[in-house]
């Protein structure tokens, strides 16, 4: 019979972060395969979780070099400080976001090498392949739905206007108008959020077969009638850059179509590239003073010129908002859904005899990053 596996779930340090890998359902979940789980003291506090309810889940609770020592899994929702790990046991998994093409001092990248430095086996959990048994396990999916409905949330907050037509004895008031650009999984979360709050929604993507999918929604779509876009799922359900043609094609629609908008929430982004430049300074002027952008690309540079993240940038009279981390402002929901995926990859792939997790070659290569002293993947080499 196997020893239990030990599983660590630290604090995170990062400075925003507010959510955590781990919530006393899952760390029972987790229990209930046989692993035993240690959590660092106070780490689910900005999540509104108490340390006694991990320890009612039947968590041990403790300083963080007491949690790490000899554990075989760490979990995070970023990546961990290598400092931290130094008697976990030999060839521990670390499995979080890792954010492996981060640069500069304290980035993901200068981690990764220092996990392989240490013989971890790192996994990057945003490189979680878009295959339909994979989806459960999904942070980008579960953290973007979320960041989706919030950006909705704050733009009307920010707003001086309401969002629903109000019919009173003072006058009426019209419905907000409400651009959505990009309907990834945060795009649809926001068309549909922005709809329950009354706006008149459009939105408009460069993958045709979101078009139905905003019509079902009860939005309009906004598409380049005269240059072909991305047919089908495009690859893995990804986008790519888009030729000049077609984004000129695009500027020209956007610009017609902008200057009608009071909101307008961009979510495009293309993996392993900087986001797409959408709205142009140009473009923003054309809007009504009072009018609110939203830019949820904000961490990859954003889709609108001028956004600055973690700032509101008032130009032309209109407000740009952007934050380097969306889900970190729904802490107990994001650290739910995000713990959940975590708990959904272990148990899929936790194996009785082994006693512990053991990865296929398909799930395995995709977001394996270090093993065995190395960076072995493929996206990291050179
Ligand atoms: P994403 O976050 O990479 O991009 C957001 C959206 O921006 C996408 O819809 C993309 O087409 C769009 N976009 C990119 N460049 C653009 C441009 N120049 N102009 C306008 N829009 C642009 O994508 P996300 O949200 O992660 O998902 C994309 C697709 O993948 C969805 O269809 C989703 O259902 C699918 N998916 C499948 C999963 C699975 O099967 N396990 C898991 C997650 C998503």
């Amino acid at each position: 019979m196997a020893e239990n596996r030990k599983i660590a779930v630290l604090a995170e340090r990062a400075s925003g972060e507010t959510r955590v890998a781990a919530t006393p359902e899952t760390v029972k979940k987790l229990i209930g395969l046989g692993a035993v789980v240690a959590v660092e003291r106070g780490a689910g506090l900005s999540a509104s979780i108490a340390d006694e309810d991990y320890r009612t889940a039947g968590a041990d609770v403790g300083e963080a070099d007491a949690i790490t020592a000899g554990a075989d899994i760490v979990l995070g929702v970023q990546g961990p400080d290598p400092a931290l790990l130094g008697t976990v046991a030999p060839g521990a998994w670390v499995v979080a976001g890792l954010d492996p093409f981060g640069q500069g001092a304290g980035g993901g990248r200068a981690r990764v090498e220092a996990y392989a430095a240490a013989g971890l086996e790192a996994l990057a959990m945003e490189f979680m392949p878009r295959i339909t048994r994979a989806q459960s396990m999904d942070i980008l999916s579960s953290q973007s739905n979320l960041a989706g409905y919030k950006a909705v949330i704050m733009a009307a907050d920010t707003y001086g206007r309401a969002f629903p037509m109000m019919m009173t004895a003072a006058g009426t008031i019209s419905a907000a108008k409400c651009f959505v650009m990009g309907v990834g999984v945060a795009g649809l979360q926001a068309i549909a959020t922005a709809r329950r709050l009354g706006a008149q929604v459009s939105a408009t993507d460069v993958r045709s077969a979101t078009k139905e999918q905003i019509l079902s929604l009860g939005a309009k779509p906004i598409f380049v009638e005269n240059v072909a876009g991305i047919e089908g799922e495009g690859s893995g359900g990804y986008a790519t850059e888009m030729s000049e043609e077609y984004q000129r094609a695009q500027g020209q629609l956007v610009s017609a179509h902008i200057a009608k908008q009071d909101i307008v929430i961009t979510t495009a982004l293309i993996p392993g590239r900087p986001a797409p430049r959408l709205i142009s300074d140009a473009q923003i002027a054309s809007m009504k003073p009072g009018s609110v952008i939203f830019d949820l690309a904000a961490p990859q540079g954003g889709n609108v010129e001028g956004t600055v993240a973690d700032q509101v940038v008032e130009k032309h009279g209109v407000k740009i908002i952007g934050l380097s981390n969306t889900p970190a402002h729904l802490p107990a929901d994001a650290s739910a859904l995000f713990a959940r995926n975590l708990f959904n990859f272990l148990s899929a792939f936790w194996d009785k005899v082994a006693g512990g997790p053991v990865l296929d070659e398909e799930i395995g290569n995709a977001i394996r990053l270090t093993q065995g002293g190395r960076i072995v993947h493929a996206r990291l080499q050179g």
